[in-house]
């Protein structure tokens, strides 16, 4: 292993400004250096290289580090490699480590180099008489010298010897192993023959730009559309990306990455100056890939097509990380127009069309969530059980226990609601059609796609409703107070603290209460004719009509006496509801003024609402 010794003699002999001046403009500044910051936007430069302390540090946003840092950060080489290149570069040998990865290394490195040979044959070919076609291909979809030149694009001709020939000073074993030829095992004595012929090449690079695979795309239609590297020593699919090396870099400066399907969706995006886009190989994105994406930023942007498969692999994804989530560690989501995928979007829109669906993306509980509501009909109690079971199996796949938990309460609080409004209203439910005004997550809403979250109110409003209980819980509780009126005045002091969002269960609530405080006698029949006054009667109709049958008490075959516990309960909770919600409203306005407590009562709180949403919905019938 690497011993301080070993990299404080690195530090020494490595002169910090020029491992840093390639990627960003130094200029001197006494005994320093100073520049942009590379790590933050800024315009004016707070960055600082010291040569001889050998640390960089930014005043702006408190980079600071070493080369092998600088190198790991902003240039995103795993630490090994950022301490190879250093030593080369300063002529010290790196301590061995053990011979077998020793041999492995050495062994890579050549096949690196029969790689880097086979990318530049492809490239000669394409700007060579041969490569005509290709040239015309890549100008047909818009891909220019520059493009080419960045991606390294080259040409297979149709030849069943072309590479083979051109790198025979690397024998056909070689070039097997590195997958560039097809030698079929059962016939030893038919030659190896060229894999690629006749296709467009892109060459697929590790995170420090050496070649270690190729895609290689049909010019025009034909089967398969794309033909890849096979796995080799080298290129191992599910630990690579697409274009990671020129993303990693790309993702530090934009502070956001995007993950398409395709090569061409990469090199689309580039074309309308986003670098900040890796792919999967082909394939569906692996646990490892996942990691490498965390690596570059928390919460990496699902840009998949606009299609089927394109949302299959996206639920994928999204089922695949839940085990994986951390705080730092999601995902989100964009949806494209149907039947579009990125490369068609720039096509389109340019890079405004880009923007506009970046913008905004979903976060991943909001993406299964839709998923899930939309899977099925919620008609019916089975298929709702089946919608909250599929919820909390999602949730209790999260391995992070807290975030679990935050899940489960998220996607439940939404279930209920859900699950009311749909058995609340007349019209068959449409699932996942526009909720209540005010809700907070944004929605899905048919024909338009997402429809973002409105400027968060903040949970308290979630909770009460920024203008009190909201309609369907109102109208039920206005509605039972009149079947119970005794508890108006028992209560008294709780509702009248209790606003209703809704008009007419706010006024029927006013006329209960008044006539409840005037009343000579506290009984109910005292209340009787009050309640038959002409506008009562209407208001109490129209609770009745438009509420819902939503808790016990607004069911006639409940017995009368658990009707009245459950109709206290329901207003004893929402008046705690709201006073936690009051709490809650403190402890963020102490948050944003940075004491350092708040954010843990914020959370406490955020659970204490959402444990009396849950206690409400036991008082309302589910099954
Ligand atoms: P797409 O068919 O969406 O490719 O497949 P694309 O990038 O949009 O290409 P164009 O625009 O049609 O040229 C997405 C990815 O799936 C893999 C490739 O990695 C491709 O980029 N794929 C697709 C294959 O490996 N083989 C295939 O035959 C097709
Ligand atoms: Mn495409």
């Amino acid at each position: 292993m690497l011993t301080p010794a070993f990299l404080d003699e690195l530090r020494a002999r490595t002169t910090l400004s020029s491992v840093i001046a390639p990627h960003v403009k130094l200029t001197r500044a006494g005994r320093e250096w100073k520049a942009c910051c590379p790590f933050h936007n800024e315009k004016t430069p707070s960055f600082t290289v010291n040569d001889e302390k050998h640390f960089y540090h930014c005043f702006g946003c408190g980079a600071h580090g070493d080369a092998i840092r600088f190198l790991t950060e902003n240039r995103g080489l795993p630490f090994m490699d950022a301490v190879k290149e250093l030593a080369q570069a300063a002529s010290l040998e790196v301590p061995a480590a053990d011979p077998r990865s020793q041999e492995r290394a050495k062994r890579q490195a050549t096949l690196h180099d029969v790689m880097a040979d086979a990318a530049a044959w492809f490239t000669e070919q394409f700007e060579g008489l041969d490569g005509a076609e290709a040239r015309a291909y890549c100008q047909k979809r818009g891909i220019g010298a520059g493009a080419v030149k960045r991606f390294g694009i080259g040409f297979a001709p149709d030849r069943r010897n072309g590479l083979r020939k051109a790198l025979e000073r690397h024998g056909d074993d070689k070039l097997v192993e590195c997958g560039l030829l097809i030698r079929v095992e059962d016939e030893p004595k038919k030659e190896p023959y060229d894999r690629f012929r006749g296709r467009l090449m892109i060459p697929i690079r590790d995170q420090r730009g050496r070649v270690i695979g190729f895609g290689g795309r049909i010019l025009g239609t034909g089967e398969p559309k794309y033909l890849n590297s096979p796995e080799t020593v080298l290129f191992d699919k599910g630990s690579s990306l697409y274009h990671i090396d020129r993303a990693s870099p790309a993702s530090r400066q934009a502070r956001r990455l995007i993950v398409v399907e395709g090569y061409m969706d990469v090199i689309g995006l580039d074309r309308a100056g986003i670098a900040e886009v890796v792919a999967p190989n082909g394939t569906a994105l692996t646990e490892r890939q996942l990691e490498l994406l965390w690596r570059m930023d928390p919460s990496p942007i699902l840009c998949f097509d606009g299609d089927k498969a394109g949302a299959k692999a996206a639920i994928r994804a999204a089922t695949r990380a839940l085990p994986l989530l951390g705080p730092e560690r999601t995902l989100s989501f964009v949806t494209l127009p149907e039947g579009q995928d990125p490369d068609d979007l720039v096509n389109a829109g340019g890079r405004d069309a880009v923007e506009a669906l970046l913008g905004r993306p979903e976060p991943l509980v909001d993406r299964l969530w839709r998923h899930e509501v939309e899977a099925s009909p919620l008609t019916t109690p089975e298929q709702r059980a089946g919608l909250k079971q599929r919820l909390v199996d999602h949730a209790a796949a999260i391995a992070d226990r807290s975030l679990s938990q935050l899940y489960r309460e998220e996607w439940m609080d939404r279930f209920y609601a859900l699950n009311r409004r749909d058995r609340g209203t007349a019209p068959a439910p449409t699932p996942g059609r526009p909720s209540s005004p005010g809700q907070r997550r944004g929605a899905w809403v048919r024909g338009k796609g997402f429809v973002p979250p409105e400027p968060p109110p903040g949970a308290e409003a979630r909770a009460i409703g920024a203008s009190g209980i909201d309609p369907f819980t109102a109208r039920a509780l206005a509605a039972g107070l009149a079947v119970h009126p005794d508890l108006i005045l028992e209560e008294a002091e709780l509702l009248a603290a209790l606003p209703f969002a809704d008009p007419a269960a706010e006024a029927l609530k006013q006329r209960l209460l008044s006539a409840a405080l005037h009343a000579p006698a506290l009984d109910s029949r005292a209340l009787a004719p009050i309640l038959a006054d002409e506008r009562t009667a209407k208001l109490l109709e129209e609770m009745q009509r438009g509420s819902g049958v939503v808790f016990s008490f607004n069911r006639s075959e409940t017995d009368p006496a658990k009707g009245r516990a459950d109709l206290k309960a329901v207003i004893e909770l929402l008046a705690e509801k709201r006073e936690i919600s009051a709490a809650l409203g403190h402890a963020r306005q102490r948050a944003i003024e940075g004491d350092e407590h708040a954010p843990a009562d914020m959370l406490r709180l955020e659970r204490a609402i959402t444990e009396a949403n849950r206690r409400l919905a036991d008082f309302s019938i589910i099954e």
